[in-house]
């Protein structure tokens, strides 16, 4: 297995060393007009590519559960299981943000109960900031005020399936768009430094962009954020799924694991792997010492073979 060398301390796609990224180098972002390109990860190796490609923000989502473990939808998974992919993303990431999804049920109970689980991420995962969902602003104000950066998640939150009755694009009434207009500005208030919009209407999205002094990260929010991000596994054709509208699919990496893997059966099975070249030698010394002495044994020996 070959290991990590990161060269240049890592992070971009030209391999010279990159800055790093931080909450407040999003927040300049925004005001210089610049876009933050955000994807989601969860292992080591898709992590480190994308860090290297250049992305502003890695976000170990909870939607994990559904593209890594199975799951139908994203209540699943815990703590301890986001703790162990965080781990695996941070020791990837050397140049972008590096934010961890609080799971369904983690912050959900008392404040004090939210902020342990967050220290948890900092502390034992090394996340750089948390993300949560809806418009948590009290929750949000003791996270800042225990330094620990907090991107928001209004619109669309997938941990609400089960009020919500499905996926589906959220605020499309006067009075809704109103209500997520308030939640947003009271998250920024509240200390939040990004926040992220899915499912909502493109207008919705840009209104609340225009307004709002911190970055917006869209999903299914139509171009006018401060950044976009996607799902990983959607942005490749990981998913076993349609893609949802606001999907666009870069790549086919389940064509490109399915070809490798099925040419890698069929040669096992014709005995077309590994190749002589491919495999390990005896030293000479120890090949001719193992040879049959003498004319007896060399003819038993070709007898054999044949
Ligand atoms: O978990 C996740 O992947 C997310 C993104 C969709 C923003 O929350």
């Amino acid at each position: 297995m070959s290991l990590t060398n990161f060269p240049g301390g890592g992070g971009s796609a030209t391999g010279t060393p990159a800055t790093k990224v931080t909450m407040p180098a999003l927040a300049e972002m925004k005001r210089q007009g610049k876009p933050i390109s955000a994807l989601t990860a969860y292992d080591y190796a898709t992590s480190r590519l994308v860090d290297e490609a250049g992305i502003d923000m890695v976000l170990v989502g909870d939607s994990l559960a559904m593209v890594v473990l199975g799951h139908d939808n994203t209540l699943a998974v815990t703590v301890d299981e986001m703790l162990h992919h965080t781990r695996a993303v941070r020791r990837a990431v050397r140049r972008a943000l590096v934010v961890a999804d609080m799971p369904f049920g983690s912050y959900h109970g008392t404040v004090a109960e939210g902020l342990a689980n967050a220290v948890r991420f900092v502390k034992e995962a090394g996340a750089e900031a948390v993300k949560i969902e809806g418009p948590r602003v009290e929750l949000v104000r003791a996270l800042t005020e225990a330094e620990i950066p907090v991107v928001g998640h209004l619109g669309l939150t997938p941990q609400s399936i089960h009020r919500m009755g499905g996926y589906r694009v959220q605020a499309r009434t006067a009075e809704t768009v109103e209500r997520l207009k308030r939640d947003a500005l009271a998250l920024a208030e509240a200390g939040a430094g990004a926040l992220v919009l899915e499912g909502v209407p493109r207008e919705v999205a840009a209104a609340i962009t225009a307004e709002l002094p911190i970055p917006t990260i869209g999903i299914g929010a139509g171009p006018d954020c401060d950044g976009q991000i996607l799902v990983f596994h959607d942005l490749v054709n990981l998913t076993f799924a349609p893609a949802a509208k606001f999907v666009r699919r870069y790549g086919d990496a389940a064509a490109v694991i399915r070809s490798a893997v099925e040419h890698y059966r069929e040669d096992v099975e014709r005995r077309a792997f590994p190749s002589d070249e491919e495999s390990y030698h005896l030293p000479e010394a120890a090949r001719r010492a193992l040879e049959p002495k003498t004319e007896a044994a060399r003819k038993l020996h070709t007898l054999r073979k044949a």
